[in-house]
């Protein structure tokens, strides 16, 4: 069984964005997802980077736990599950296309109303692209890059006002990102976030989380972005902002899970996952996005929506992640 993760030697250059490394886990992330399947499993950990191919030639593992973001290009998070195939080696989550299209917000978003699940009206600005469709669109709005996730590029000041805002922000994301912006309109309604595990036809959705605005500074805009996960939201003292499990209505919780079954269905998700959404101002509920490599932080004290909505249903970090190992060996018929 193999770890993959990034490389340690990952550095941010002073004139790179701070958050450029947000998406990657943290040696301790790493560490206890290998504890954890040292339960059960013989584990070697291998970087998801060049050597890797190599690598898991040689190993040849049972089966690959796959955590690994790549670092480079818009199927960054596609490669080891690539490597994977080509090597017909069983791994965990989603499959190489499903990690593509759910990393580019857009082309998700180009599925999910395909088939009529709800979600934010959006234009996606490349680098030197017209911005002309800019002149009409209806505000507020969300500029976020098109590819990142862990919030990279999406901070308190990303929604925007005006027109002014709104031409700057794109402009930004262009430069510091150097990929197209996502332009949504903003929901400004309650947000939550659905922890998934297992596979079709038979998901389990664990209890709902629901991201509380209302902890967050005054004056802050109603964003779950850089600021609150990483700046506002101190390890020492962290911010009471999840909470799991929401506390909404039976009719508002069944409509929510019914969503998020069929965007799994309908984008392919595998093993595990979490899907982000928020209400509109009439109260119903879009898609923001899905993640296929959620989050996964393991101390409970910290905030990580996948590993507290698999407490709330009983699961402690180990078993999660054991979980997750058992339904990717099920469903590739190697575990009964
Ligand atoms: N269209 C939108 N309307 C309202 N809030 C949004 C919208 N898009 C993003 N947000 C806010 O920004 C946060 C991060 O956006 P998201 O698309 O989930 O990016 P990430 O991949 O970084 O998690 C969300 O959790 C939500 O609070
Ligand atoms: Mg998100």
């Amino acid at each position: 069984m193999s770890v993959v993760r990034r490389p340690d030697e990952l550095v941010v250059d002073d004139d790179e964005p701070p958050d450029l490394l947000a998406e990657y886990d943290t040696e301790e992330t790493i560490s206890a997802v290998a504890a954890a399947l040292s339960r059960r499993y013989r584990v070697t950990r291998v970087e998801g980077d060049t050597r890797a191919y190599a690598r898991l030639r040689k190993l040849h593992p049972d089966l690959v736990f796959n955590i690994s973001e790549g670092f480079t290009g818009p199927n960054r998070e596609s490669h080891v599950p690539v490597l994977c195939e080509i090597l017909g080696l069983p791994y965990t989550g989603s499959d190489a296309l499903t990690l593509g299209i759910c990393l580019d917000k857009a082309r998700a978003k180009e599925i999910l109303a395909y088939h009529q699940i709800p979600t934010a009206r959006f234009e996606v600005v490349a680098p030197g692209a017209s911005a002309a469709m800019l002149a009409s669109f209806r505000l507020p709005a969300m500029v976020k890059p098109l590819r990142e996730g862990s919030s990279m590029g999406i901070r308190n000041d990303s929604l925007v006002r005006t027109r002014t805002q709104l031409r700057a922000h794109v402009r930004e994301i262009h430069l510091a990102y150097h990929q197209p912006a996502l332009v949504e309109e903003f929901l400004p309604g309650r947000e939550f976030t659905v922890g998934v595990l297992g596979n079709a036809p038979a998901y389990e959705i664990l209890p709902l989380v629901e991201i509380n605005h209302s902890v967050l500074p005054k004056g802050a805009n109603h964003v779950y972005g850089y600021e609150a996960k990483w700046v506002w939201d101190d390890p020492a003292k962290p911010l009471p902002i999840l909470v799991c499990p929401a506390k909404i209505s039976i009719a508002l919780n069944k409509r929510i899970r019914a969503l998020v079954g069929r965007a799994l269905d309908v984008l392919g998700i595998r093993d595990w996952a979490r899907v982000d959404l928020r209400l509109d101002a009439e109260g119903n509920p879009n898609l923001l996005e899905l993640n296929p490599l959620p989050g996964i932080l393991p101390d409970p004290g910290e905030n990580s929506a996948l590993p507290a909505a698999a407490r709330a249903a009983g699961y402690c970090y180990d078993e999660l992640i054991l979980k997750v190992a058992a339904i990717a060996l099920r469903r590739h018929g190697l575990l009964k």
